[in-house]
């Protein structure tokens, strides 16, 4: 039997992963030790409160309230708390003490990712961030490391399970949003306070630490634009299905150049119809998906569950063992890219292509003025499709080609106070064409 070097591992947070970690660590350490080519010594899970209720198949002895003499004697620290503090802080003490770094924060990282992996530089350790992005979903490894060799130029991302859940269920079974977001809750996908996944903000997390990672550039949370998803409406989703399309909320990541030809970078956050015939459609309930498009690797689509507590655990020991053979192997961890230093264009620079739907007077003359409207702005139309009903009025939908966000505002700006449109109903817009 191979007597294996002992690797002391510190797992900060006792929540539903950072006891499926510690249990997977004692259960398999034998078969992980294999694997690292280490053993993996469990010394110890730093909680807040001893006293709270907790998983009892864990040995009591391992629980302690002194996180900081946990971080101070372990060669790897599990950042599990979650939040900013006292995660950023616990995470910085660990890596200036030399010990290499696994989080699933992805607050910390969207918020002060370039203080913390400045400071594992520093030292030569490594931060590990797998199940920060996406849970058991293995993304932040390809991008890092499988595509390194490529360029990425655009990634389409259903990173909240909590809104594909809601969406899919107002798209599937015809739920209003509320009554969709009332079963989110109690199957436990949505928090009591549902708002950030509702409004984007764990999406806008997500689509900054990806956007850095796949573009080489700082992406600060800040630069994402984020729209929730608290405006969709049943009827849109019942209309977009009709069309063809389901509505998805998405983190687009992408490469663009804006008018004046500066190449950048741009990360958003929106709902957006999606065609039904798109790899990103077939992705039900509370699973998460990410589509990369990359130039000599064409498309791919990581799939999966992207929370849960003993599916986020699998990518956190992915990190163990990566960070274990790391140790044995020696030498420095690897740096995070930032070498292409791309700006971060705003969301007025973005081109897309547009759903806009309208009622309208049904009279001579009607249409000729609303495509008026979008060519004086630019907006080249795709296709027109008009429903008449029954009280002298028509329902006119509108596909745009390409457009520029501000052209569109635009657009729309003349069309809500022109005689001729009683109401712009929903202005969505396409992706993944
Ligand atoms: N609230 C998140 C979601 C959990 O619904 O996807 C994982 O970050």
């Amino acid at each position: 039997m191979i007597e294996y070097r002992n690797l002391r591992v510190a797992i900060l947070g006792g929540g539903s992963v950072g006891s499926q970690v510690a249990h997977l660590l004692l259960e398999q350490g034998a078969e992980l030790a294999q694997r690292a080519g280490a053993g993996l010594e469990v010394v110890g899970i730093a909680v807040r409160n001893l006293d709270a209720q907790r998983d009892t198949a864990l040995p009591k002895e391992l629980f302690t309230t002194d996180a900081e003499s946990l971080i101070l004697g372990a060669d790897i620290v599990v950042e599990l708390i979650g939040g900013i503090e006292p995660a950023r802080t616990y995470i910085l003490q660990a890596l200036h003490s030399g010990a290499d770094v696994i989080t699933a924060n992805k607050a910390v990282l969207a918020n002060h990712g370039p203080e913390l992996f400045e400071a594992a530089e520093q030292v030569g350790a490594q931060l590990y961030y797998e199940a920060a992005v996406g849970g058991a979903i293995p993304i932040i490894r390809p991008l890092r490391d499988s595509l390194a060799g490529d360029r990425v130029s655009r990634i389409l991302g259903i990173v909240n399970g909590t809104t594909n859940f809601i969406l899919d269920r107002m798209d599937t079974e015809g739920d209003t949003l509320e009554g969709a977001l009332a079963e989110a809750t109690r199957l436990g996908y949505a928090e009591a306070d549902p708002t950030a996944d509702v409004e984007g903000f764990d999406a806008a997390q997500k689509a900054a630490i990806l956007a850095s990672l796949a573009f080489h550039t700082t992406v600060p949370l800040d630069a994402v634009h984020r729209e929730g998803m608290t405006t969709v409406t049943h009827e849109q989703v019942l209309a977009a299905r009709k069309a063809g399309y389901v509505v998805k909320l998405l983190a687009i990541c992408e490469r663009i150049t804006d008018a004046d030809g500066v190449e950048g970078v741009s990360a958003r956050v929106h709902p957006a119809l999606v065609p039904l015939s798109h790899p990103l459609a077939a992705v039900h309930g509370a699973n998460n998906a990410v589509f990369v498009e990359a130039e000599a690797a064409g498309s791919l689509m990581f799939y999966g569950a992207g929370a849960g507590g003993i599916q986020t655990a699998s990518a956190v020991l992915g990190d163990v063992v990566s960070a274990a053979r790391r140790h044995v192997a020696g030498g420095p961890g690897v740096a995070e890219s930032t070498h292409a230093n791309l700006p971060v264009l705003p969301m007025a620079s973005v081109t897309t292509r547009y759903q806009i739907t309208l009622t309208v007077l049904d009279e001579p003359g009607v249409l000729a003025a609303i495509a008026t409207l979008f060519s004086d702005r630019g907006v080249s139309v795709e296709g027109v499709s008009q429903t008449v009903r029954d009280d002298a009025a028509a329902t006119l939908v509108i596909i745009t080609h390409e457009a520029s966000e501000s052209a569109l505002a635009a657009t729309v700006e003349a069309l809500a106070t022109t005689p001729v449109v009683s109401a712009v109903v929903s202005v969505l817009r396409v992706e993944g064409l």
